[in-house]
């Protein structure tokens, strides 16, 4: 099996600081570094670190072909990235304050800019059975959804960054939707049901320190507990615990199990600052034996 992942490719740039700057607020930073990221391309990473295939359906700017050799590096296929001359790489200017909590200002580029024929050219390649994830940073992700959806794929939409009518563009095609409890109560509130009715096989709703709840088609309802850890950096760790929940389905998991390596690896990430270079591997979750 392999997972098909359309989506961003950011360069993240990592502000440490001692608070959230407010409105207006000059702030000096205490650290910087600059890495790989984007909610596709942190999934993309987090799924091959989860030992599962994964291709990787982007774009980047001219100035960004190293983010597409270090995805490869990371052992991501990158033969479906596009590299762009007319568009700049998509980028990230992250403030991480001293609680590990954040604030992004994101710059989309290359990534709202995939052509149409590159996703098609991709997805010819999957097999039925095959997995293909989207979130919300690129373009298309309702034709590659659709399309998905008849070539046989199971399709997983991450819904952040949360918009309830990219949402309800692509529930027709969705068979797995992860979102945050915020995101949840913001999608019942514009759909007018909740998110259990939505005719969705699953839904994975995250509930940060709380763990999360696993809504299945059949009106069971899991809740799977938090792992406990001091937070450096929340950035990603939700990308992380998607990247790992979908690796360990196409790898023949059950819901529950790939759900409880999902929090492993979540809660690891949690404990590292950065965003994809961070992301642990399988033998980083087994030894630091978190639960
Ligand atoms: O979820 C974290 C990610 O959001 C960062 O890597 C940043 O690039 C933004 O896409």
């Amino acid at each position: 099996m392999a997972v098909w992942n359309l989506g961003s490719i950011n360069i993240d740039n990592v502000y440490r600081v001692p608070h959230l700057p407010a409105a207006g607020e000059t702030l000096a930073a205490m650290e910087f570094s600059q890495g790989l990221g984007g909610k596709g391309a942190n999934m993309s990473v987090a799924i091959a670190r989860a030992a599962a295939r994964v291709a990787h359906i982007g774009a980047v700017g001219p100035e960004g072909k190293w983010t597409v050799d270090r995805l490869m590096e990371y052992g991501v296929d990158t033969r479906p990235i596009q590299v762009m001359t007319e568009h700049a790489t998509g980028h990230a200017n992250i403030a991480v304050a001293e609680d590990g909590e954040n604030q992004i200002v994101l710059f989309a580029g290359s990534n709202r800019a995939i052509s149409s024929s590159a996703v098609g050219q991709a997805l010819a390649e999957a097999s039925p059975g095959d997995t293909f994830i989207t979130q919300n940073e690129t373009n298309g992700q309702r034709e590659a959804a659709e399309m998905a959806r008849q070539l046989g794929l199971r399709v997983v939409y991450a819904a952040a960054p949360f918009d309830p009518d990219a949402v309800r563009e692509l529930l027709p095609f969705v068979d797995l939707l992860v979102l945050n409890q915020v995101e949840a109560e913001q999608l019942e509130a514009a759909l007018g049901k909740p998110v259990h009715a939505l005719g969705i096989e699953d839904v994975v709703v995250t509930l940060g320190s709380d763990g999360c709840l696993w809504l299945s088609g059949s009106g069971e309802e899991t809740h799977v507990p938090a792992i406990s850890v001091t937070p450096v950096d929340t950035t990603g760790a939700g990308d992380t615990f998607t990247g790992y929940l979908v690796a360990g389905l196409d790898r023949g998991m059950p819901m529950r199990q790939a759900l409880d390596l999902a929090t492993q690896a979540g809660a690891l990430m949690v404990t590292r600052l950065g965003t994809a270079d961070v992301i642990p591997d399988l033998k980083e979750i087994e030894d630091a034996k978190l639960g």
